[in-house]
């Protein structure tokens, strides 16, 4: 696999979701395949959980790993090309890229939406002159439109935890007080189709996500119906993808926060929510200290995702 940006670079899904399996069963099965083969992890946005599953899945592959944060240490990027660089930021992204390309096998980058052009987000520009200048595989670590690590690894965990060969899940909208990008939404939504899983999307109006992540799902604006006989509930904050309102937060009505009541809707759904998660405003204490949230799986998940897509990057 020469890049990984969403479920479609992956040759088959069931066949990933059986390796995973296999990695999880034997971690360190593999711990040939990445010696001497430097991963470099390019972040231009905080993280904690892809910070160090990533990590613990290159070096249980026997990979070295360099970790270069943008904004603390390196030069500040010029992002445009034709931009006179008169200002703060001494080096070009088209110079910066290839070099980093240098000093590695593989590249894994973080570039966030930065929610003010929804064309230039969903163009995915940093993650695409990854791809076009570094010259070595390039993987999404969580870029403007989708997270697919993450979503890999939620669907890992909704396999383990299934009880009906074809649960149904449910995508909630949930306040937060920032605005947030739509990209771990779009991703789950995408997988959980590609998997063939039915999927209820419920969120406020005005927070419709774009039509090509969602096709299939059933949007569900009354929250009863929509929580009705689930097996998952997987919440997630996200701003306005719709038009001239992209990037706003409309309101944070926590109506919507995931609560005993709401769950007491569902088929004993287990709780999910990629961390790090708002309590209180995303979902009830009392919820994410349940039984039913299986948030902390999820996130451990995240070590056997990750090494499934770098063993099919090694290879
Ligand atoms: N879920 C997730 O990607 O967490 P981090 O932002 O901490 O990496």
């Amino acid at each position: 696999m020469q890049q990984f940006t969403s479920v479609y670079d992956l040759r088959s899904l069931p066949a990933a979701l059986a390796q995973a399996k296999e990695v999880k069963a034997r971690p360190f099965a593999d711990r040939r395949l990445g010696e001497n083969k430097t991963l470099l992890m390019v972040f231009f946005n905080a993280s904690l959980r892809t910070r160090l599953s990533t990590q613990k899945a290159a070096l249980n592959l026997g990979m070295n790993v360099i970790v270069l944060d943008i904004n603390q240490g390196a030069w500040k990027l010029e992002t445009e090309r034709g931009v006179v660089m008169d200002g703060d930021k001494p080096e070009h992204i088209l110079e910066a890229i290839p070099v980093m390309g240098c000093y590695c096998d593989l590249i894994g980058v973080r570039a966030f939406a930065g929610l003010h052009s929804r064309d230039d987000d969903y163009r995915e520009a940093i993650l695409n002159q990854f791809i076009r200048y570094a010259g070595k595989p390039v993987f999404s670590m969580e870029g403007a439109t989708r997270h697919p690590l993450q979503s890999f690894a939620d669907l890992i965990t909704i396999e383990e935890y299934k009880r009906t060969p074809a649960p149904k899940v449910l995508l909630t909208w949930a306040p937060h007080p920032n605005a947030l990008p739509q990209a771990v939404a779009n991703s789950f939504s995408e997988w959980i189709l590609k998997a063939g899983y039915e999927l209820v999307i419920t969120h406020p109006e005005g927070y419709e996500l774009a039509p090509a992540f969602v096709e299939g799902a059933t949007i569900e604006y009354d929250v009863e119906k929509a929580y009705s006989g689930v097996d998952f509930v997987y919440a997630k904050n996200w701003s306005v993808y719709a038009g001239d309102q992209y990037g706003k937060v409309l309101h944070t009505d926590r109506r919507w926060t995931v609560d005993r009541r709401k769950m007491a809707l569902t088929r004993d759904a287990f709780f999910m929510h990629c961390l790090p998660v708002r309590r209180n405003m995303i979902v009830t204490d009392e919820v994410i200290e349940s039984p039913a949230s299986i948030v902390i799986p999820e996130a451990a998940n995240r070590v056997v995702a990750a090494q499934v897509v770098l063993k099919s990057m090694l290879w």
